[in-house]
């Protein structure tokens, strides 16, 4: 039987390219695209990949035409939350017109199924509040206003063109592919777990921490933390929902405990029995105090259950993929 082709915007990416992995072993065929802005050619591995931006209308519907998927995963996004706070006009451009052009190019192709990354950054700061599905969303940041506002056009898009989407909101991704066929590699790497063992592996000098008078218990700021492979389960889940009629929905991925940076710090030095080098800096702006959601809606309706999402077995599975030849900084 011939594999059910999904479009995966921003497969080359690091999320992306795990869930066409995943999407490759659930049976369909993930169609990758990407404008390499920040992806990698070679992470393409699982499917065929159609370069393209998302502004590129005409590309869009030449791709959708030719491949007829039978839902879109919608990845491709800038998520730098500095560069946001400095250049809000080029989030808004582009992720937030590109989805429009994404949005509208689906309506007119006839496909009407979407699952979309967002980000607990819509949230802004909670003051502790663990986040949920309701909880009010206020970003604080550019990045998380354009995915909130991606967010607000989804719904417009479903009561006029009756599409369904399944958004899922996470915080923080880490650890990579356990077969070690991809992982993690942003450009330029601002995550936290792959700098840190960059400078664990001497490959940069020191990890800065962005602020430690916070008000935490060690003050640095505190994150929930998924296993990228765990996340992108739950993205299979959420198509499935949407290929069995079941309708749109919106998640929390996350897995309830959050980790404080000098938490993650300390967890990096046991597992790699090395020390991490280290300097404390300045607040960054535009940064959450805590950011933590559990995922009880997930895991009642989709079944979802993170296995991997320890912070032992996260670094354990990003640091074999940054210790394999190759590995660029
Ligand atoms: N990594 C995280 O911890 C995290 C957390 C929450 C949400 N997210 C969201 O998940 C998604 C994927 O994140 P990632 O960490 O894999 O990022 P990434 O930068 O590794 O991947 C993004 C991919 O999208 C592509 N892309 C960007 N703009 C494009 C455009 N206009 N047209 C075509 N392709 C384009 C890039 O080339 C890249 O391959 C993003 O939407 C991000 O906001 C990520």
């Amino acid at each position: 039987m011939t594999a059910v082709p999904v479009l995966v915007t921003g497969g080359a990416g690091y999320i992306g390219a795990h869930a066409c992995k995943a999407l490759a072993r659930a049976g369909y065929l993930p169609v990758t695209y990407d404008s390499l802005v920040t992806g990698w050619r070679e992470a393409v591995k699982f499917g065929p990949l159609e370069e393209g931006d998302l502004a590129d209308r005409a590309r869009l519907d030449a791709v959708l035409a030719r491949w007829q998927p039978v839902a879109v995963m919608h990845f491709a996004a800038l998520s730098l939350v500095g560069e946001a706070m400095a250049d809000p006009g080029k989030y808004w451009r582009a992720n937030v017109l590109s989805s429009l052009t994404l949005l509208e190019a689906m309506a007119a192709a006839g496909c009407r199924r979407l699952v979309f990354s967002s980000t607990c950054a819509t949230y802004g700061d909670q003051d502790g509040v663990e986040l949920d599905e309701d909880t009010p969303q206020r970003p604080i940041n550019a990045y998380g206003a354009s995915k909130r506002a991606i967010e607000d056009m989804i719904r417009d898009f479903g009561a006029a063109h009756g599409l369904e989407a399944v958004i899922f909101r996470y915080f923080n991704v880490a650890g990579a592919d356990p077969e070690g066929e991809i992982g993690e590699q942003h450009r330029p790497e601002t995550h936290l777990v792959p700098l840190l063992l960059e400078a664990v592996a001497g490959a940069r000098p020191a990890l800065t921490i962005h602020g430690t008078d916070y008000p935490t218990p060690d003050g640095t700021c505190i994150r929930d933390y998924v296993h990228v492979t765990d996340l992108v389960d739950a993205h299979v889940a959420g198509l499935e929902r949407l290929l069995s009629g079941q309708g749109g929905r919106v998640y929390c991925l996350g897995t309830g405990t959050g980790f404080s940076v000098r938490e993650v710090v300390a967890a990096a030095g046991a597992v790699t029995n090395r020390p991490v080098p280290m300097e404390e800096g300045p607040r960054r702006k535009g940064d959450a105090v805590r950011l933590v959601c559990g995922s009880t809606r997930a895991t009642a309706e989709l079944g979802w259950v993170p296995e991997r999402s320890s912070m032992e077995q996260m670094i354990a599975d990003a640091w074999r993929w940054q210790q394999r030849p190759g590995y660029r900084v």
